[in-house]
């Protein structure tokens, strides 16, 4: 018997990013090549002719799991008994702009979807924000849909995990799936922490397969954290294909199940870490079917503690630059 179609709302849709998104869900790389998909479309209202023309290449692929597409400017048509939504609608950095400078134009974008998203969405349905910066928006997101689960809504972390995970595997000599329990810590932004602390390299510790201690400190961590500007000094526009990618990582982990794998994902925290109650954070989790399981249980090491505390003190300060907009 054919399944029912789940319902996933996609913001952003003329965008850069939905470009490659869209496509792949369409395809069946989000929930298996079982399970039709129905796409909510969301853009400003000077954006949807363009988005017209993605949905007449969506058709022209004939897939075969895309059982319809519905086209809005209205957040509270979209987000209407969704089972997910993906928020890319936002604007992006150009050169010499860090993620943060981007507060002040989207910050508003992710108050008003909160107030749709409580309206509308099933309270089961699974939100991931990737428009930047992504942890914050994530908290005004949640604050201003105070009926919706705040378990629920996640920040995206996932592109900077699978950054981390490929460049690790890359200095091991390892295939990128032999990399386990890596963590990447805190904000989307240069204060992200690429922690290899725990991490295995076909269920050896890496940093003895490695074993160098200056590279992981002055060459991976830095790295990881500044792919995203690297990638547009070289591109000339900010990451699409692998950011499409990490999205559906992230949320096919989560739906679907993460095997025992680690994953990152900014989540609201819950105290642990130190990190205060209510943050988008990134933190080390696994999945099982729709519930997220947090690891909370791991010993924090000194360099560990100072690299967490810095990135958490970051989203301290845009969660309070923001507190006048929520009031
Ligand atoms: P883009 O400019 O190509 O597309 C953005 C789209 O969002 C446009 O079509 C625009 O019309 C639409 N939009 C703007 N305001 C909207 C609103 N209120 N409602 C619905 N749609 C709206 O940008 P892009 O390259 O697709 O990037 C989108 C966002 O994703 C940016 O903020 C970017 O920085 C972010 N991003 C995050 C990550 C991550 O890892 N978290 C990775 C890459 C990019
Ligand atoms: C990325 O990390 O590639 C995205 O967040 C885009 C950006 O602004 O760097």
């Amino acid at each position: 018997m054919t399944k029912a179609p789940l319902r996933i709302a996609v913001s952003g849709a003329a965008g850069q990013i939905c470009y490659s998104l869209l496509f792949r869900i369409a395809a069946g790389d989000l929930f298996g090549a079982d399970r039709p998909v129905a796409l909510h479309l969301l853009d400003l209202p000077q954006a949807q002719n363009a988005v017209r023309g993605v949905v007449m290449e969506l058709e022209d692929c004939a897939f075969p799991l895309l059982s319809d597409v519905a086209v809005t400017d209205d957040p509270n048509a979209a987000f209407r008994d969704v089972d997910a939504a993906l928020l890319v609608g936002s604007r992006p950095r150009s050169k010499g702009m860090e993620r943060r400078d981007l507060l002040s134009a989207n910050a508003e974008i992710f108050k008003t979807q909160g107030a749709a998203l409580d309206a509308n969405a099933k309270r089961e349905a699974k939100v991931l924000v990737v428009g930047n910066p992504a942890n914050t928006n994530a908290f005004i997101l949640a604050e201003s849909a105070p009926n919706f689960p705040r378990d629920n809504i996640a920040s995206m972390i996932r592109l900077d995990h699978n950054r981390a995970q490929g460049q690790l595997a890359a200095k091991a000599g390892v295939g990128v799936g032999e990399i386990e329990k890596l963590v990447v810590w805190g904000n989307h932004s240069p204060t992200m922490f690429a922690d290899w602390t725990f991490a295995t390299a076909n269920g050896r510790p890496l940093n003895e397969t490695i074993s160098d201690e200056a590279w992981y400190r002055e060459t991976l961590i830095p790295k990881v954290a500044q792919r995203g500007s690297a990638i547009i000094e070289a591109r000339d526009a900010s990451s699409a294909a692998s950011a499409a990618n990490a999205a559906i990582d992230h949320l096919r982990d989560w739906m679907l199940g993460s095997d025992g794998r680690w994953v990152s994902m900014g989540l609201s925290s819950i105290g642990a870490y130190g990190i205060p109650e209510g943050l988008y954070c990134g933190v080390p989790a696994t999945c099982t079917a729709g519930s997220i399981e947090r690891i909370e249980d791991l010993k924090i090491d000194e360099f560990q503690r100072r690299m967490i505390d810095r990135t958490v003190a970051e989203l301290v300060e845009e969660r309070d630059a923001v507190r006048a907009l929520l009031a």
